[in-house]
């Protein structure tokens, strides 16, 4: 897909560029593995998938691997107009390699100003996996959220039906059930905890489970005190995804979670993406079929709700240096988890 927004006179100034890139990376990936690298060559920024920070038990397809890259590439869209910039984007730019994700070129008209309000929004999002209040996220805000995904390109569905809902707990627990008896899952998640580099999840923004019985979390029990089910019956669910279940489907997946995201925070939302039970590919076929009536293939499932008013704030996660993401060359060697080169993601799949 083309996106171009605006003709352009002047090219941004790589300080700029690194500017962006740097606020790209404030975007959410998949147990923070933060898998994409960026490319700055001749007034065009490349986003590369990062194979080599690919989940290989977990995400085989490289489809949260592609939706991480796609909120990192929202960001930066999301930052360049908060600066005053304007973007063009080009998926795919590589017909022959899937792994070159997105082109982009940055430059302006004119001047514009600049919305310190939105760099705030990127700089404080964050993922807090404490329970939310009880207080009901109204239709409306959830329509306005699913519109925004919409914007980008993608499907968005709230699952409001109460049988629907009930069917997706079900689902979402079984989808829990099974990865907690894959051992090479949990490793690999595990791996992802509490790590020495600027990535992964610090074990203290991990709900802490007294009850295993009552307490459902992909993760291993953390310090954070709370404790919570899969899905809590207060928490509302938006499902983002498209018509295909391949590369481009979740690139756009990952910009409307990002712009999806970005706009909740703006309302005092708090937002928790669930992958596990699209990443067990019975339970997505299931939610395809019986939750959202084989509307659309989803990518991602979105837990919305509100933070309780007065919680203490939460530190942020890591972030890898500038200089490991920003690359002017260096990416042809990168490779995936099987050691061969940079990897085709997952081939396109069949819809719905
Ligand atoms: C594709 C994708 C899948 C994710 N899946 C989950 C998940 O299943 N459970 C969860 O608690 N967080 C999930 N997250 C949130 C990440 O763990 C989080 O974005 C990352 O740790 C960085 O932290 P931050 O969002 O606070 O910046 C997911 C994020 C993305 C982009």
């Amino acid at each position: 897909m083309t996106q171009v927004r605006t003709a352009r006179v002047d090219h941004a100034p790589a300080a700029v560029v690194e500017r962006l890139v740097a606020l790209a990376g404030l975007a959410p990936s998949v147990h923070n593995t933060q898998p994409w690298l960026w490319e700055y060559v001749d007034q065009r920024l490349t986003l590369h998938a990062d194979h080599r920070r690919q989940l290989a038990a977990e995400d085989p397809s490289g489809r949260n691997l592609t939706i991480s890259c796609g909120a990192a590439l929202h960001h930066l869209e999301f930052a360049a107009s908060a600066l005053g910039w304007e973007t063009a984007v080009h998926h795919l730019p590589v017909p022959s390699d899937r792994g070159v994700l997105a082109e982009v070129v940055v430059g302006r008209t004119g001047p514009h100003p600049v919305d310190a309000e939105a760099i705030r929004l990127l700089r404080e999002r964050c993922t807090d996996r404490r329970r939310f209040t009880a207080w009901p996220v109204p239709g409306d805000r959830l329509d306005t959220l699913c519109r925004t995904a919409a914007l980008w390109g993608a499907e968005a569905q709230a699952v409001t039906d109460e049988a629907s809902r009930f069917r997706l707990e079900l689902l979402a627990n079984q989808a829990l059930t099974t990865m907690e008896f894959d051992r090479q899952q949990r490793a690999e998640q595990d791996s992802w905890i509490d790590r020495a580099d600027a990535a992964g999840i610090p074990h203290a923004l991990l709900p802490h489970h007294p009850d295993p019985l009552q307490a459902r979390s992909r993760f291993q029990p953390g310090l954070l005190e709370d404790a919570r089910l899969a899905l809590h019956g207060c928490d509302r669910v938006i499902a983002i995804g498209s018509a295909a279940d391949d590369v481009e489907g979740w690139i756009v997946a990952g910009q409307a979670l990002s712009a999806v995201w970005l706009e909740a925070a703006r309302q005092g939302l708090s937002v928790v993406p669930m992958s596990q039970p699209i990443e067990d590919a019975d339970a997505r076929a299931e939610i395809t079929r019986d939750v959202l009536g084989s509307a659309f293939v989803p990518h991602i499932l979105l837990r919305v709700g509100w933070q309780a008013m007065g919680r203490r704030e939460l530190a942020r996660t890591p972030r890898r240096p500038l200089q490991e993401v920003l690359n002017h060359r260096a990416l042809r060697g990168a490779k995936g988890p099987d050691g061969a080169g940079i990897p085709t993601v997952g081939e396109a799949q069949s819809g719905p």
